[in-house]
């Protein structure tokens, strides 16, 4: 197996904590080797091992890869107009999810397929080795089975979101579409998933069929994680901490007794700020999480609805310019806490044993994502130890 150092790095950012002591384990005038699919090395490029290739990072900073861990895209079609008339003054609602649903089923396989890897190159190209995305817009049986389908043959971290609105078709009888995503639709779905997913929030599923939901993936071996309290307070991440969700998503507007919960469990906080931007809501408020000992992942929510931008660095800048992170915090929660967020020991962070997953930043510290926001740093990614980008 072939080895590469990549030398000359000004600031590297490990996530190794054993290294210096911080959550982000800093080297400076750092290297990392790589064999195979693997970093088998970090430390003070002086010190490095000799190695069959060599790259030289010019004095920049690596990082490593983002982990994306909410993303919504096996979809078609777009809705400029919807988010052009809140720019004039409509609220957001969850109603929104049915445009897209139309235009998904419309879909064929390919096209679906062909948008998935236009908005995959274009999240690689910013930084991001690793996401997560999500059924939903489908909402029949077939539609929901083949968006996984789909979708897993990009990722392995795929989640089942038939619980994403209640059908038009059954507007009506919302239980009976609950007892359709925990029966065949759950049936068809788990063998192309790892985790479930619903929508806890007025207008979508209230607390008593969100833990159905969860509890039925569960019993066909699929992990919970919960959008909650993304619109308003609710019963979803107390939801999310009882049923030890991986991840409630969204967390904008929290109790104390929901932080104390969190702080409590061992369920990532995880915050999707391209949302808030995009229906002109208030932040979630990180620093109260973070002071309260919650774990913290930052992610996209890329979507056509809500927040349609797959770029990581935007969501960094945002959640250090209006959410009280500072920039060490918004990186970390980018990558190891996006890890987090999945459960995941082998990305977010690079230590002997991880992926190679690495971002190669034209910057002389991490902290320029959030001090040059909407600039393009990213100046390479390596994925699996293989250049990307
Ligand atoms: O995470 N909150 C629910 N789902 C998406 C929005 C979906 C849409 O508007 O199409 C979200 O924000
Ligand atoms: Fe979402």
């Amino acid at each position: 197996m072939s080895s590469t150092v990549i030398s000359d790095i000004v600031t590297l950012v490990t996530n190794d904590p054993s290294l210096d002591g911080s959550p982000l384990g800093l080297v400076r005038n750092a290297a990392v080797v790589i064999e195979g699919d693997r970093v088998v090395w970090t430390g003070e490029s002086s010190k490095a091992p000799a190695t069959d290739n060599r790259v030289d990072a010019g004095g920049r900073t690596v990082l490593p890869g983002f982990v994306d861990s909410h993303s919504h895209l096996v979809f078609a079609g777009d809705r400029t107009e919807e988010f052009n008339a809140r720019m004039s003054g409509r609220a957001y609602s969850a109603g929104g999810i049915r445009t897209t649903v139309a235009a998904t089923r419309a879909a064929t396989d390919a096209e679906l397929e062909a948008n998935l890897v236009r908005f995959l190159d274009e999240a690689l190209r910013q930084g991001t080795t690793t996401f997560e995305t999500k059924s939903g817009y489908g909402l029949t049986v077939e539609d929901e089975a083949r968006a996984l389908r789909l979708a897993a043959r990009h990722t392995d971290e795929v989640t089942y979101l038939g619980a994403h609105i209640v059908a038009p078709e059954y507007a009506e009888d919302p239980a009976a579409y609950v007892a359709l995503v925990t029966g065949e639709m759950l049936d068809a779905c788990a063998p192309h998933a790892r985790w479930i997913d619903v929508f806890c929030e007025k207008g979508a599923f209230d607390g008593d069929q969100a833990r159905a939901v969860l509890t039925a993936g569960r019993a066909k071996g699929l992990h919970p994680r919960i959008h909650a309290n993304q619109l308003s307070y609710g019963p979803g991440v107390q939801l999310a901490v009882e049923l030890d969700a991986a991840s409630a998503d969204h967390c904008t507007h929290l109790t104390d007794a929901d932080v104390d919960a969190l702080a409590a469990g061992s369920t990532v906080a995880t915050l999707l700020p391209g949302a808030e931007f995009s229906t002109r809501a208030a932040w979630p408020d990180a620093r109260r999480l973070l002071d309260a000992g919650v774990t913290v992942a930052l992610s996209t929510d890329c979507n056509p609805g809500s927040s349609f931008t797959s770029s990581v660095p935007f969501c960094v800048a945002l959640a250090v310019r209006d959410m009280g992170m500072t920039p060490d915090e918004a990186v970390w929660s980018a990558t190891a806490g996006g890890a987090a967020a999945l459960r995941r020991t082998d990305i977010g962070r690079l230590a002997p044993g991880a992926y190679a997953d690495l971002t190669l930043l034209d910057a002389p510290s991490h902290v320029h994502l959030a001090y040059r926001p909407g600039v393009p740093l990213v100046a390479g990614v390596w994925r699996r130890g293989v250049r990307a980008v």
